[in-house]
């Protein structure tokens, strides 16, 4: 089947990047990327590229030569939907809040409002392009939807029919561009071979062949929660050591590369920092852990579980070595907060380790100073709204640069590790702020020499510290 036209429903942090892309390298086919959310799809068509809703190096570039030439966003999924020959879903697919499996399974209630929109308004042959992160078997539960519909529709002489394939996502946010135009593989899960062949001839637009991988559709779907909780389970296993350095005088940067340095571990994914965030690690570690609880394997949910509380303990300890070294006091001192995503080179705050760092710092009585590249002071606002804090409301402020952000300041607590951290005036810093004065680097990107010789007092993660 010929690919004319696709659809992406969703258009966030994946749904966003990913037709940019196709349709940067599929000029001939027209990609509309559709979203219930009006604010963002006038932001995505916005005139000026800063105010796209996701910042992604190398995005503003794609979505100014392509938009309105052969990719599309609208907020009209009835059109968009009619039009296509293939439907890629990039709809979110949290964490349950409320109900059975709350707190762990994945709500796949986007996923399933999706389908019906597409049962209900899709014409002819139609491939369905799993995206979003799903709980395994989530392909059947669409199916069943869609074919409940065509079933119902045929009857009434309406020709349609459905191709459900698993296609997962594994960009990271941040490096989204590249990551897309050069992934390590492309993983396929289906049963039609013609569909399959369809979704292929798209990448092979610019990918490697070789690179390209089909399974089943339990086995994709269940190799993107498997990828995830690897990638997490490294983290909090060199967050732990990164305790261990601390306490005995060895340093993780010099551990970290040691055992990096041996092939059947890589280098890669070995940075200690204030534990994992984002919207997925934790997401879908919870969704495997359901799964596992689900049939019964209660030491494999147990394992999985582990991660995370290890996780949970590295943000807990940041708090509690700040408190310990500022004399067990932190009520009414100043605390500039350099980094509110949860990672560079990004705008996406979601499970960022800083809003719970922050929210124990508050809590604890401590005015902050906040300043990050790229997230505004509005989605601050709107994530302590969501964390419910009990004290502190408005014991902060944001700032435009990190100086400001350091007038008055008694410490300095680095979460996320923006390049720019890497070359901040000291002298400058140290003259904005009061003595003492304390750098606290989670991330280990600021100069330590540096701090030091300008009489601040430094603690960075995984080394020793006096
Ligand atoms: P997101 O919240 O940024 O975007 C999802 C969008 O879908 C939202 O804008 C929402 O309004 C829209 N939406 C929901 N239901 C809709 C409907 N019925 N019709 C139209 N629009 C609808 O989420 P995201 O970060 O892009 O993640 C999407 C999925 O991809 C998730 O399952 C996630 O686990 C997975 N994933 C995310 C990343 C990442 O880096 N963010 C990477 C790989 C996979
Ligand atoms: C992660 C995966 O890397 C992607 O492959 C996957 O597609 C995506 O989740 C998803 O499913 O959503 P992302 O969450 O965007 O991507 O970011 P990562 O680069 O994986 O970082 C996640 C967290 O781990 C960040 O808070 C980061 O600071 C932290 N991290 C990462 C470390 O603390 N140390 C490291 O060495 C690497």
């Amino acid at each position: 089947m010929e690919i004319k036209s696709i659809c992406c429903i969703g258009a966030g942090y994946v749904g966003g990047p990913t037709m940019a892309v196709i349709a940067d390298y599929c000029p001939e086919i027209k990609v509309t990327v559709v979203d219930l959310n009006t604010e963002k799809i006038n932001a995505w068509n916005s005139k000026d590229l800063k105010k796209l809703p996701v910042y992604e190096t190398g995005l503003e570039e794609i979505v100014k030569s392509k938009r309105n030439k052969n990719l599309f966003f609208c907020t009209n999924l009835e059109k968009g939907i009619k039009e296509a020959d293939m439907i890629f879903l990039a709809v979110n697919t949290p964490t349950k809040t409320s109900g059975l499996g709350k707190g762990e399974a994945s709500d796949i209630k986007w996923v399933e409002n999706a389908a019906r929109q597409i049962a209900k308004y899709a014409e002819g042959e139609t491939i369905i392009v799993e995206k979003s992160t799903v709980p395994v078997r989530t392909a059947s539960t669409i199916e069943i939807i869609l074919n409940s519909f065509t079933i119902e529709k045929n009857l009434m002489k309406a020709q349609k029919s459905f191709f459900v394939l698993s296609n997962p996502e594994f960009l990271s946010e941040g490096n989204a561009i590249s990551d897309l135009r050069n992934p390590d593989r492309v993983l396929i899960g289906g049963k039609d071979k013609e569909a399959i062949k369809s979704l292929i001839s798209i990448y092979s637009k610019w990918i490697d062949k070789d690179k390209i991988i089909t399974t089943n559709v339990w086995s994709s779907e269940l190799s993107k929660l498997t990828a995830n909780a690897f990638l997490s389970q490294r983290i909090s296993s060199i967050n732990s050591i990164s305790a261990i350095c601390e306490k005995t005088g060895a340093d993780i940067k010099e551990v970290s590369k040691a055992i990096g340095m041996d092939k059947r571990v890589g280098s890669e994914f070995l940075q200690c920092g204030p534990g994992f965030g984002g919207s997925c690690f934790k997401k879908d570690l919870l969704n495997l852990i359901y799964l596992a609880n689900f049939y019964g394997l209660k030491e494999v949910a147990e394992y999985w579980k582990a991660v995370i509380n290890i996780n949970t303990w590295q943000q807990n300890r940041i708090t509690s070595v700040i408190f310990e070294k500022m004399f067990g006091n932190l009520s009414n001192k100043k605390i500039s907060i350099f980094g509110f995503s949860f990672k560079a080179n990004t705008n996406d705050t979601r499970e960022s380790p800083a809003m719970y760092i922050c929210k124990d710092l508050l809590e604890e009585g401590a005015f902050l100073k906040i300043f990050d590249p790229k997230v505004d002071r509005d989605k601050i606002y709107k994530d302590f709204n969501n964390i419910e804090l009990k004290k502190g409301f408005s014991n902060w402020e944001v700032y435009k640069n990190y100086l400001d952000a350091c007038q008055d300041s008694d410490a300095i607590v680095i979460l996320t590790e923006w390049s720019e951290f890497k070359n901040l005036d000291w002298i400058e810093i140290r003259n904005k702020m009061n003595k003492p004065a304390w750098l606290f680097d989670t991330r280990n990107i600021s100069n330590k020499k540096q701090a030091l010789e300008v009489g601040i007092k430094t603690w960075h993660i995984g080394q020793e510290n006096t």
